[in-house]
């Protein structure tokens, strides 16, 4: 299979390890080899109760058997589609209350974009320095990593980038802007948390100009960091929130969500402002309803501060500098960035599984499935202790 992996699929990089996988269950993953891996990264944060959880798969069982596509989004009234719509605005403090679902957390970005200059008028995004948002031109256009856009020029005119956390840089939000995107934990950037005062300045900054708040909680969102949404911990309310990743429990989906009068602007300014065929599909909605039904009612969320504080209290090493995150979105920060890759593979043949991130190299990925015990973390965080240990042993 390796082989054919490397012919006939087309690769994001040229390092792939190109595990064999056979099958996944709970906070592991298994190899065609027989091989079990502890996963601590939740398939990038988009299995947020891990793998193959016995009512997610109940759930999309029961929807295979009545009906899967029947038509282009927003035409039929679908009871798994609807009842995702009405349990997110239940989530979400008011106005949020409409969603538009999709099918990536990409494309829900750019709706958002969308449907910002179509409500405001105005033309100007701002995004964060060191953002991610996603991967089409439209949210490519929200990075600033020039080696990554260069190529793909020209990406969307009018998008400005301040930096993240900053109170100065707010002076550029004005009554030109349409919108103001950010993460409300900075994934790529390094798991970086905003400060309470940052968040709430940049709320007050967007109300005063007639700018829109946007966030993206496509990562820290559905539970990870201990609440529903991350930005709920800084007492704000956006006017937009973008959810994908682990809210359908390991199938694909994004969702925007605004108030009803915004939300409008898709269906008459212009008619069919925006459309899809298979977003709101009725086996993802039906996955994604049991996801956040048993994460709100399976306590999860009050768990992370424990898990956080074991994984903190763990992993102690003069080669980490740093644990940057909250709950289970942490990043273990190395002195550079020379063996961070080394690390993660030699982990990964221990049978423990980290990961990278997209800027900031020096970290280890840690985001495991909210279900990890505590006798898992001090199990990862022993082999990764003794990892690092090998790669920087103090000199004799
Ligand atoms: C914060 C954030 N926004 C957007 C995206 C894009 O989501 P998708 O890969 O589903 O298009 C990601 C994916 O990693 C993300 O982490």
């Amino acid at each position: 299979m390796k082989d054919d992996f490397y012919q006939y699929q087309a690769q994001t990089t040229p390092y792939a390890p190109g595990m064999e996988i056979d099958h996944a269950k709970g906070n592991y993953i298994y190899d065609q080899q027989g091989r079990r891996y502890l996963d601590m990264v939740a398939g990038v944060s988009a299995l947020p109760l891990g793998h193959c959880h016995p009512v997610i798969v109940a759930a999309i069982k029961k929807q295979v058997d009545k009906y899967m596509h029947v038509m282009v989004y927003g035409e039929y009234a679908q009871d798994p589609s609807v009842q995702l719509c009405k349990k997110i605005a239940s989530l979400l403090p008011a106005p949020l209350e409409t969603t538009y679902l999709v099918n990536s957390g990409t494309e829900a970005i750019e709706a958002a974009m969308k449907l910002a200059r179509s409500v405001t008028g105005r033309s100007q995004i701002i995004a964060m320095k060191k953002a991610y948002h996603g991967n089409t031109m439209g949210s490519l256009s929200l990075m600033d990593y020039e080696e990554r856009k260069a190529p793909y020029r020209p990406l969307l005119p009018d998008i400005t980038h301040i930096n993240f956390n900053c109170l100065q840089d707010l002076k550029w939000i004005t009554t030109s802007t349409a919108a103001v995107i950010i993460e409300s934990i900075q994934g790529g950037a390094g798991f970086k948390i905003p400060s309470k005062i940052w968040m709430q300045e940049l709320s007050k900054r967007c109300k005063d100009m007639g700018a829109l708040l946007l966030i993206d909680e496509i990562q820290p969102g559905i539970g990870r960091t201990g609440s529903m949404f991350y930005f709920m911990q800084h007492q704000i309310v956006p006017d937009m929130v973008i959810t994908g990743k682990g809210l359908a429990g390991g199938l694909p989906i994004g969702a925007l969500t605004a108030s009803r009068e915004h939300m409008s602007h898709f269906k008459q300014s212009p008619m069919l402002g925006h459309i899809t065929t298979f977003g709101g599909h009725p086996v993802i909605a039906a996955a994604a309803l049991a996801t956040l039904t048993e994460i709100e009612q399976g306590g999860y969320m009050n768990e992370m501060a424990v898990k956080e504080s074991r994984f903190r209290e763990s992993l102690q090493h003069p080669a980490i500098r740093e644990v940057r995150g909250k709950g289970l979105m942490l990043a273990a920060l190395l002195p550079d960035d020379t063996y961070t890759a080394l690390i993660v593979e030699e982990c990964r043949r221990r049978g423990v599984i980290f990961f990278l991130l997209l800027y900031e190299k020096r970290a280890i990925r840690i985001t495991p499935p909210y279900s990890i015990s505590l006798s898992e973390i001090d199990y990862a965080c022993t082999i990764l202790l003794e990892v690092i240990e090998s790669f920087y042993a103090p000199a004799p």
